[in-house]
């Protein structure tokens, strides 16, 4: 991707609506809020739902022409009139779905800050080299239906990386609620888009570490995201009463469960073979304080920038689950939940956003992104560059997620002059 100049208004002159973003990021943290502060907020539940009727109303309130593609994208494109479907398109985007019991950033400050762009550009009659289109990517966590990046991989044309049914952890199917967000399964081919029509995706996120917080910067230009593979595995026991069955007459999938918990940590932790391994969700069937479980399901998260090093820590991960499954008699299955590879940032897009950060007089370094982003999907078919801001504290994930106003402006602006120089 290259950068060049072009006629618009004198970037210094444009500026973004720091008062409606905050207020916008505000409003929405209320959607799918718990009792104990966090957001529930996951892909295609109640909540999300009502997130994305909200945005599509903001949108249209703003002037703007949103649409919900198959898989459950929200795009919103500039008025008929306005807008210039010839021109290749910049999507800017990110997805408004939490995990369960997150904070109120991760993701939707990129889809707002990506309306707040297109209202923005609309109210000063700028001319872009690429048609601006704000994207909401449906179920970028994976939460409830363990297929995370579904509407990415969808756009990006990967529909052989989907099942062709997906269910949730308890195997109720995606179809229906898919449907009532707009979508539809059997259409899902229509999402993705032609080759050549993305000339390069913008997103901006909270950093969700420590990094940017402890170095001082405002801004981090996002150099590479970090590849993953989520496997599922299911180990299947004997079920029976807590009570009268004998300890040598039992097979106890959650015993045998938690033995492959540690194992999964020690592939990073005292192994190596990956930067991380994490076992986020054991699912307990029937999960009854005085009965022996009947099976029981893993999440297995495996995350490296090196594809190879990914490689043999999946063929670790598989090789302890089968074995201590098989030393204690029980049956385990083991499927891939997704693989997302690595992917590198485009260099032009990197170099604009740093010049437009020094601009903007803000302190900026360039950074890996240990966490996943629809970015890396959309890598595929088009160059991408990301913007990160400072964590305070550095943890996501958590209800305690949080960044100062003054950076959630700071990235937005930078994000605004990164599209404009294009
Ligand atoms: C996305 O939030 C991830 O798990 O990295
Ligand atoms: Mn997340
Ligand atoms: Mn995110």
């Amino acid at each position: 991707m290259t950068t060049g100049s072009i006629a618009h208004p004198p970037r210094e002159k444009m500026a973004i609506d720091g008062a409606r973003l905050l207020d916008r990021i505000e409003r929405f943290a209320a959607i799918g809020r718990n009792a104990t502060g966090g957001l529930d907020r996951v892909a295609f539940g109640d909540d999300d739902l009502r997130a994305r009727a909200e945005f599509l109303r903001e949108a249209a309130a703003a002037g703007l022409a949103g649409s919900v593609d198959a898989a459950g994208n929200i795009l919103v494109r500039r008025p008929p009139g306005l807008a210039r479907p010839d021109l290749p398109a910049l999507l800017v985007g990110s997805h408004l779905d939490t995990v369960v019991n997150g904070g109120r950033l991760d993701g939707a400050y990129g889809v707002l800050v990506a309306l707040e762009i297109l209202q923005t550009v609309v109210e000063h009659g700028v001319e872009l080299s690429y048609e601006p289109v704000a994207v909401v990517f449906a179920n970028e966590e994976g939460a409830r239906f363990p297929q995370p990046f579904w509407g990415s991989r969808a756009l990006a044309g990967h529909l052989d990386e989907l099942p062709a049914e997906p269910c949730d952890h308890d195997g109720a199917p995606l179809r229906g609620p898919l449907a009532r967000a707009g979508g539809d399964l059997d259409r899902l081919a229509t999402a993705a888009w032609p080759p050549g029509s993305v000339a390069a995706y913008l997103e901006l996120h909270v950093e969700q570490g420590p990094v940017l917080e402890a170095g001082g910067e405002r801004i981090g230009v996002v150099s590479d995201i970090t590849g993953r593979t989520l496997l599922i595995a299911v180990v299947r026991g004997g079920a029976g009463h807590a009570g009268t069955t004998p300890m040598d007459l039992r097979c106890d999938p959650l015993a045998a469960a938690c033995r492959m918990v540690l194992a999964i940590e020690s592939l990073s932790r005292e192994q190596r073979l990956c930067r991380v391994s994490t076992v986020g969700r054991l699912d307990v069937r029937p999960n009854s304080p005085n009965t022996i479980a009947r099976d029981v399901t893993l999440t297995i998260d495996l995350r490296d920038g090196d594809p190879a090093r990914l490689a043999g820590a999946e063929q670790a991960a598989r090789d302890l689950v089968a074995s201590i499954a098989a030393e204690r008699g029980a049956e385990a299955e083991v499927s891939v939940g997704t693989r997302s590879g690595p992917a590198h940032a485009d260099a032009g897009l990197m170099a604009a956003i740093a010049e437009s950060a020094a601009e903007l007089g803000h302190a900026h370094r360039t950074m890996p992104s240990g966490a996943g982003h629809d970015a890396q999907i959309i890598s595929s078919i088009a160059p991408f560059g990301m913007i990160f801001v400072p964590s305070v504290g550095g943890v996501s994930h958590v209800p305690e997620e949080d960044t100062a106003d003054a950076d959630l402006i700071a990235g937005a602006e930078v994000l605004l002059h990164t599209a404009l120089r294009l």
